[in-house]
């Protein structure tokens, strides 16, 4: 195993969220894209629909299990369809970043009764993040509701993240889902680019003590 046997003992952790985040980092702040692409599975087959969307991603405190040190970032996602009001997807969670071992992980709460964790590697000054969950396993799966699991199974999440060179990014989502009396499974795909439109705000420790330095 990969653990220490010491599993209690925390490290110190550093104040300043905004500079540990190594490939999250590029990520931190309000974003937006219209060019948003979604295949979804309907009735008579895929539907593919343009989406605009709005992502925001905080600096939290630094998270300790035991000795494994956490820095990261809450996001919530709000994505619109083109050609309609209401909330098309609406998606909560962390990014977390553990410097120690380039463990990259995502956590993932829809709104249609679905959590999942995906985790990757990668380097602090990596140009792309490749995370992966799969439904079943206990570390890095997909938990659904009952009629999820009946209707649409998610079998498998994969995100993919590109950092642009302007400093946009890109991202790819492949969930392969299992609709009930389909033979093959189903390519759920969405992608789109994000441009920041804010900075984002330093984490709640970081503020509090440069309140405490410049009062
Ligand atoms: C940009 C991200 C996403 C968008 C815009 C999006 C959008 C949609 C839409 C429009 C539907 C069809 C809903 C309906 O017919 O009632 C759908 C279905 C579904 N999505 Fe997503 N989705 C996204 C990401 C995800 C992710 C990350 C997961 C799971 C890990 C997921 C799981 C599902 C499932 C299980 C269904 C089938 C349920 C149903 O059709 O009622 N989606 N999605």
């Amino acid at each position: 195993m990969p653990f220490p046997t010491d599993i209690f003992t925390e490290q110190d952790a550093a104040a300043d969220t905004l500079t540990h985040l190594g490939p999250l980092r590029r990520m931190a702040g309000v974003w937006e894209g219209r060019d948003g692409v979604d295949i979804n599975p309907k009735a008579d087959g895929p539907e593919r629909r343009r989406f605009s969307e709005r992502i925001e991603l905080q600096p939290i405190d630094a998270q300790s299990n035991g000795p494994q040190l956490l820095y990261g970032l809450r996001y919530h996602t709000r994505i619109l369809a083109s050609d309609e009001e209401a909330t098309f997807h609406d998606q909560t969670g962390y990014w977390l970043w553990e410097p120690a071992t380039g463990l990259v992980m995502q956590t993932l709460s829809i709104p249609r009764g679905q959590v999942a964790i995906a985790a990757g590697h990668a380097a602090a000054d990596a140009t792309e993040l490749v995370l992966n969950a799969r439904r079943g396993e206990t570390g890095y799966g997909i938990c659904s509701t009952a009629f999820l699991e009946y209707a649409f199974r998610t079998d498998s999440y994969r995100i993919q993240v590109v950092f642009n060179a302007d400093g946009s990014w890109s991202y790819v989502l492949d969930t392969a889902l299992v609709v009930h009396g389909r033979p093959e499974p189903f390519l759920h795909r969405d992608c789109n680019t994000l441009v920041k439109v804010a900075e984002p705000r330093p984490n709640p420790l970081a503020q509090l003590q440069s309140a405490r330095h410049d009062p």
